[in-house]
């Protein structure tokens, strides 16, 4: 099977590149710029395709699975999955935002028409929490509600900054009821412990408040990552001007400058960080606790997404729209390298 990576010359697409070479799969780079497309493909000795997104059906025809890791995907995933569709092939990327998972999810049925598979959030977020939520659901069916967390601030890349601030004028989001709601940002906070003692923690606008639902069918869903109590006072105050972030300019000009100042983890960070993340599902009269603890985030994404390709070229997929729990299943993180968990309490 071929395997266009969209994006490819990008931090974490060019290491994914790499690590797809190195395990054999047969991969075009693609990217819109031309000169760095090229360029990559000719140190990695593979072919390259250059073009813009809304050109993709014209570069699709003879690939059979299309990775994309050109993010903000907000931008991109809409012209990609439409040559998708049209040409009969598997979409997958990396994003972590939450609006793409829920507009892809939208298209299940157009999907499952074309013969295709639309299998969205399959890097750091949202691999291991969406298998943490389907473990969870194992353990607890009936469960009602779900929280989710990660603790995994380490360095991060000028395209992970430029996601945030993408989505940063939009606040908080949490499930209430099945249904997504805007909160503001860091609106409830808790104490848990992740796997390495108690911290104060926030709700964030996680993928998860949009995938773990369409894993587990729990209605009510909230994502939490640890933040100084200070921190998230001083953010909830700032809520009303996180609003100028979503003024064109301004915005313009942050990403440009996070795509200057953010380098992403180096190749020592990325080996020797771990992240660790907790998940709590419970109904009014159970609760059930799991844990889980990966390598550093980017690290996973690389293995997960090539690991996703690996299942693809086994033919092991589902047609339609899927989060990665329910492609493969909860167990599916279990298979990546230095994976530890699931803890159960
Ligand atoms: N799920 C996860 O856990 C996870 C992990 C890592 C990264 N990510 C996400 O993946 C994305 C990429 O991250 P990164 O670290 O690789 O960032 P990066 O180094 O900034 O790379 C972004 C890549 O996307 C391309 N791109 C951006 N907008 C585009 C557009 N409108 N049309 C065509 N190409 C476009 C860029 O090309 P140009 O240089 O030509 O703009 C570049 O090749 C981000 O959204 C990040 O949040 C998610």
């Amino acid at each position: 099977m071929t395997t266009l990576i969209y994006g490819a010359y990008g931090y974490t697409g060019e290491l994914i590149a790499e690590e797809a070479l190195d395990r054999g799969q047969n991969v075009i780079l693609a990217g819109r710029n031309g000169t760095k497309t090229r360029g990559l493909a000719t140190v990695l000795n593979t072919d390259a395709r250059v073009f813009d997104a809304d050109e993709a059906s014209t570069y699709l025809d003879d690939v059979d699975i299309l990775l994309n890791c050109a993010g903000p995907f907000v931008d991109t995933y809409e012209p990609l999955v439409e040559a998708c569709l049209d040409t009969g092939t598997h979409y997958l990327d990396i994003t972590g935002e939450f609006s793409v998972f829920e507009e892809l999810a939208e298209r299940d049925r157009e999907a499952e028409k074309a013969g295709i598979c639309l299998l969205p959030g399959v890097g750091f977020d949202v691999v291991p929490t969406d298998c943490l939520a389907g473990h969870l659901h194992d353990r607890l069916p009936e469960a009602t509600e779900l929280n989710l967390g990660f603790d995994a601030l380490g360095a991060v890349s000028g395209g992970t900054v430029a996601s945030a601030i993408e989505h940063a004028s939009g606040g908080g989001k949490v499930r209430r009821n099945g249904r997504i709601e805007s909160v503001p940002i860091a609106a409830n906070s808790r104490t848990i412990d992740f796997g390495r003692g108690s911290r104060h923690a926030v709700t964030v606008p996680w993928g998860d408040v949009s995938t773990a639902y369409y894993t587990t069918g729990i209605e009510n869903i909230e994502v939490y990552t640890p933040m100084p109590e200070r921190v998230g006072q001083a953010l909830r105050l700032a809520a009303p001007i996180t609003g100028l972030l979503g003024v064109g300019p301004i915005k313009a000009g942050l990403q440009a400058l996070a795509r200057r100042v953010f380098d992403g983890p180096t190749a020592q960070q990325r080996e020797t960080d771990r992240a660790y993340l907790w998940g709590e599902a419970s109904t009014d009269d159970q609760t059930v606790v799991s844990r889980l603890e990966t390598p550093e985030p980017y690290t996973l994404t690389v293995d997960a997404a090539t690991t996703a390709i690996e299942r693809f070229e086994a033919n092991d997929v589902p047609t339609g729209y899927h989060t990665p729990a329910a492609a493969f299943d909860p167990n599916f993180v279990l298979e990546l390298d230095a994976v530890e968990g699931f803890f159960d309490d």
